[in-house]
């Protein structure tokens, strides 16, 4: 079975119908990648799957680790393993880097029935978070994402990532403007955190991260559906022709 399955999603904001029917299946240890035009979904999708409150399902189902979550609010999908990299990430002030970190951990940690963190082994998984996504130490003492450049923030959700270790991650353009040195840090960050045992959904616009960390399901959306699905060949194909030719053909077959 799937760790994450949608169903028929349809979900609204405001009056406006932003999903329309997307059926999407990410199994544990899967790379998935999920591309399509701009304003066509993807962030309302991850948005949608983290249960944000602005977001209304009126049809269809959310299922986490065979369990029915729709209805969950987003702190206890959170426990349950769902996390989120922010296409844009908000700052925090007055919440250093290290006690939102070390609030995080607990409350995971409490979920699981554990006591919290012991303070030498915060310390040593933050420093080798740290290490692993290129965040100086001194920003530990900042408060979180306030005055970080936009890739400082896109690795700070890296770091997150890998001191969460959650069994299925959205990671929403985590890769956009990012400099070079910066997005192959932030694919080795990724790559380390992959493996059997967590399921890894990539909304991108760019060939260049799935290059770096390879999907083996590569799905399209459009209008709030997902349109076409295929391996890692689809990516080269759509950076080669763009979405015209998937438009096209859906234009012609009456919805
Ligand atoms: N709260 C909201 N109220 C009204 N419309 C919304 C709301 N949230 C999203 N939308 C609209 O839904 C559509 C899909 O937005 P979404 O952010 O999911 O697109 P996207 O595929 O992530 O695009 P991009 O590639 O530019 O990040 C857009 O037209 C957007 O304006
Ligand atoms: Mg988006």
């Amino acid at each position: 079975m799937s760790e994450l399955e949608i169903r028929n999603l349809h979900v609204r904001a405001g009056d406006k119908e932003i999903l329309r029917g997307l059926d999407l299946a990410v199994g544990k240890g899967e790379i998935h990648a999920l591309m399509g035009p701009n304003g066509s979904g993807k962030s309302t999708l991850a948005n949608a799957i983290m249960g944000h409150p602005n977001l209304e399902v009126t049809e269809g189902q959310v299922i986490f680790k065979g369990q029915d979550v729709t209805a969950a609010d987003p702190d206890e999908r959170a426990r349950m393993g769902l996390f989120m990299a922010f296409q844009y990430p908000i700052s925090v002030p007055g919440v250093t880097v290290t006690k939102y970190l070390r609030t995080v951990l607990n409350a995971h940690r409490e979920a699981r029935g554990e006591e919290p963190i012991p303070l030498k082994e915060f310390r040593l998984s933050v420093e080798a978070a740290m290490k692993l996504t290129d965040v100086p130490k001194a920003f530990s003492s900042r408060y979180l994402n306030e005055g970080f450049s936009g890739g400082e923030k896109k690795r700070m959700e890296i770091l997150q990532l890998a001191l969460q270790r959650p069994a299925l991650a959205i990671l929403d353009e985590t890769d956009s403007g990012l400099d070079i040195d910066a997005l192959r840090v932030v694919a080795n960050g990724v790559n380390s955190v992959a493996g059997p045992d967590l399921g890894l959904l990539i909304i991108t616009h760019y060939q260049r991260i799935l290059h770096l960390v390879q999907p083996s399901h590569v799905h399209v959306m459009y209008q709030g559906r997902i349109v076409m699905q295929g391996g890692p060949e689809l990516v080269d194909q759509l950076e080669a022709k763009g979405y015209g030719w998937i438009t096209d053909e859906i234009e012609k077959v009456p919805a």
